[in-house]
């Protein structure tokens, strides 16, 4: 059982589209509103693979780019998360993702200030000598099961968190956080073990 239907549109969604058909979900899946989908630029087959039981409220956007793959375990709760994945984001499963959480596998633009100049000027949809973008760095995010991510929360490139661990609300999550403790503050750090 699930609420979406035979032809991937979700069940009274005001949304007109239906999930995209890259979007491969377990059963039980619920979703509020396809329009989470908006951003899925990928195309590949299996971009974006939910697992059984898994919901995803309105808020959340899967910003998966043309090469980005992502994955999220049974039972898993997104009540509000911007998942962007240039390259490849996991989060395990019975995981809880809070309202407005950011996770992102690169910085997006680059860091050198003359490499940014030259980004914006790729990014300007009508400026006639547009160069082509310098390229991304990109570090896999990996999230294991049983993690709490507080609101807030953002997850940066490169990070893996360990399985029960908890993000608390706010939180910039810089380095990897190991398993069974939780993480405070910006940039986070341990305050607290199970
Ligand atoms: C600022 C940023 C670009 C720096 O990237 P970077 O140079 O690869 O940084 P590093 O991962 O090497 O971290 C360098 C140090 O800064 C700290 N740091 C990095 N980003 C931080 C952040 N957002 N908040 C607090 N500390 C941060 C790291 O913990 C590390 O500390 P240390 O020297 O004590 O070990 C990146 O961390 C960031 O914030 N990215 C998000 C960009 C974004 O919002 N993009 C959205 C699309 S526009």
């Amino acid at each position: 059982m699930s609420n979406v239907q035979a032809d991937r549109h979700v069940e009274s969604d005001w949304w007109p589209h239906p999930i995209p058909g890259n979007v491969e979900f377990g059963e039980g899946f619920y979703c509020e509103t396809a329009q989470i989908f908006r951003h899925l630029k990928s195309r590949t087959p299996g971009a974006l693979i939910l697992g059984a039981h898994v919901s995803c409220y309105a808020g959340c956007s899967f910003a998966i780019g043309p090469g980005g793959h992502c994955t999220i375990g049974d039972f898993t709760l997104l009540n509000g998360a911007l998942i962007m994945a240039e390259e490849r984001i996991e989060i395990g499963s019975h995981c809880l993702v809070s309202w407005n959480v950011g996770i992102a596998d690169s910085d997006f633009h680059p860091l050198e200030p003359a490499q940014r100049i030259i980004d914006a000027h790729a990014l300007a949809p009508f400026y006639k000598d547009r160069p082509p973008r310098p390229p991304l760095r990109t570090a896999p995010v990996i999230i294991g099961d049983n993690v709490w991510i507080g609101m807030n929360a953002v997850i940066l490139k490169g990070v893996a968190i360990g399985e029960n661990s908890v993000v608390a609300a706010g939180a910039v999550v810089t380095k990897s956080v190991p398993e069974n403790c939780v993480v405070a503050g910006n940039p986070a750090k341990i305050v607290k073990y199970f």
